[in-house]
């Protein structure tokens, strides 16, 4: 989609539909609407959207050399995802209107960057369909120019960029299982590290085997489509780099514990943590960032058959560590288990994210619109909450007590991959997690609930069904704000 800024005022604009967003009840303060000849379209078009959130209305009388109006209402208080709502419906009806181009007129708001690259996002977000697999197709996209009084342009491309990386990472993660398996997200890594400052490396077969990775080893063993560990370096800075560790299940039938059928298809998006780091890391890299980051995205296949691992089991986890199997369909605390301790060994990052579709309870306690946090590092914490709020994608912080790690005791082994009962569900999971890392800052985020649109996901206009590609907007605007 084409996006481009200019410092004008907006009728001087040559545009098919020229968009207002406003909180007004009148239109005497809707800047550059002071033209005698569309002053009555315009009030009479504010008075009927009154500063109702998300309403829109356009003009129906058609001046001659007026472009279209349209006025989008953004309610009486605004929070830091409004503008990006409001802006994904006036692009969607614009692309409705079949315009080839649509302007937006940047609200008069304190922060006009922010502003801004909440109206790009919107427009592109709301305007992404996944129609690979489709005869029908998406109709096409209007050009989108943003009119501020500010320049703005190394915002927009910004901001062009980040939406790019969303689309990049739901166009992978909506990926259906059967095209999208492990080798085949090595492939996307692959392509990714054309860009001169991004190495990748493939680890699969005997790498892993003998490499001792036995949580991925496990889990991988059942499917015919082996498993891999995608390494992506970014090097654009000095020192240590911070990791970026993903949940890449491409699909989990739970293995020999089988989930039940019922919304089975919607684990195709248990790969959406993987598909996350990867769509940063190529958007970090498109942006130049001054930072090290270094990406690591456990993938294998989970699947019951004679190869399968069992309840039962004993496994060896990279490190040492051994795990009871309680439940097969724990499995991504096992992947990952494998992929914190060897980030830590191999990278000695300054600091480890990890994101992954990890546990139902997570949707239990938080919904569909907040990502569980658990972290050892009070300041990573607030540094991500910080970078939630701004993005609006949202996280809440969970404990992890050290009496939570009594919960993952083996009478066994050292660790077991399930507790008892169903309490504290995302923290014991968490608790694994932790219990891989020896001293290295970690966060963990499960996006169980936040990785694709379920019920009771709320409605955004920038969110269409299937693969939100949460945590990209988060992670890219905490590595921005971390190059101190
Ligand atoms: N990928 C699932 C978690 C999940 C379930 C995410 C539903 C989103 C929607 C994970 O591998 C899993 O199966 N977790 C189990 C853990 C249990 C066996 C301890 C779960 O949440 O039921
Ligand atoms: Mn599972
Ligand atoms: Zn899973």
């Amino acid at each position: 989609m084409n996006v481009s800024s200019i410092v004008a005022d907006p009728l001087d604009v040559e545009t098919d539909l020229l968009c207002y967003i406003t909180s007004s009840r009148s239109s005497s303060d809707v800047y550059g609407l002071k033209s005698v000849d569309i002053s009555s379209i315009a009030e009479r078009c504010v008075d009927d959207l009154n500063g109702r959130l998300g309403v829109i209305v356009t003009s129906t009388t058609l001046l001659n050399s007026t472009p279209r109006l349209l006025f989008a209402g953004s309610g009486s208080s605004m929070n830091p995802d409004t503008l990006r709502d409001v802006a994904g419906t006036i692009s969607k009806r614009a692309q409705e209107l079949g315009v080839k181009q649509f302007a937006i007129v940047c609200p008069d708001v304190q922060d006009h960057h922010s502003a801004a690259s909440q109206i790009v996002e919107g427009c592109m977000l709301a305007l992404y369909d996944f129609d690979a697999y489709k005869a029908e197709k998406a109709d096409p996209r209007p050009d989108l120019t943003i009119i501020c009084r500010h320049d703005i342009k190394k915002t927009v491309r910004m901001a062009k960029l980040t939406a790019e990386g969303v689309i990049y990472t739901r166009n992978i993660s909506n990926q259906p299982p059967n095209e999208c398996t492990p080798a085949r997200l090595a492939e996307f890594a692959e392509v990714i590290s054309q860009n001169k400052k991004v190495e990748c490396t493939i680890l699969a077969g005997s790498d892993l085997t003998e490499g001792g990775f036995g949580g991925i080893n496990a889990v991988g063993q059942g499917s015919a489509n082996t498993p891999r560990l995608i390494i992506l370096e970014y090097k654009g800075g000095s020192g240590p780099p911070i990791a970026l560790v993903g949940k890449a299940v491409t699909f989990d039938t739970g293995g020999i514990s089988i989930k039940p059928g019922e919304r089975m298809d919607e684990m195709k998006f248990d790969k959406c943590g993987g598909c996350t780091v990867l769509g940063t890391i190529k958007t970090i890299s498109e942006m130049n960032l001054p930072i090290n980051v270094v990406g690591l995205i456990p993938s294998v296949e989970n699947m019951p058959g004679g190869q399968s691992y069992r309840p039962g089991d004993i496994i060896r986890l990279y490190g040492g560590k051994t795990t009871e199997i309680v439940n097969t369909d724990a499995e991504g605390r096992l992947i990952l288990a494998d992929a914190l301790a060897y980030a830590e060994e191999q990278f000695s990052p300054r600091c480890m994210i990890d994101l992954a579709t990890l546990t139902g309870a997570c949707i239990i306690a938080l919904g569909c619109d907040t990502a569980g946090m658990i972290s050892d590092n009070d300041e990573l914490a607030s540094d991500v909450c910080q970078s939630g709020i701004r993005t609006a994608e949202n996280v809440w912080r969970l404990p992890l007590n050290p009496d939570y790690m009594e919960m993952i005791k083996s009478k066994v082994a050292d660790i077991r991959n399930l507790v008892p009962g169903r309490a504290a569900g995302t923290i014991a999971a968490a608790a694994f997690l932790k219990s891989a890392i020896k001293e290295t800052p970690w966060l963990h985020l499960d996006i169980a609930g936040t990785a694709w649109m379920q019920p009771p996901s709320k409605k955004r206009s920038y969110n269409k069904s299937g693969a939100t590609g949460f945590g990209v907007r988060l992670l890219l605007d905490y590595l921005q704000n971390s190059t101190h």
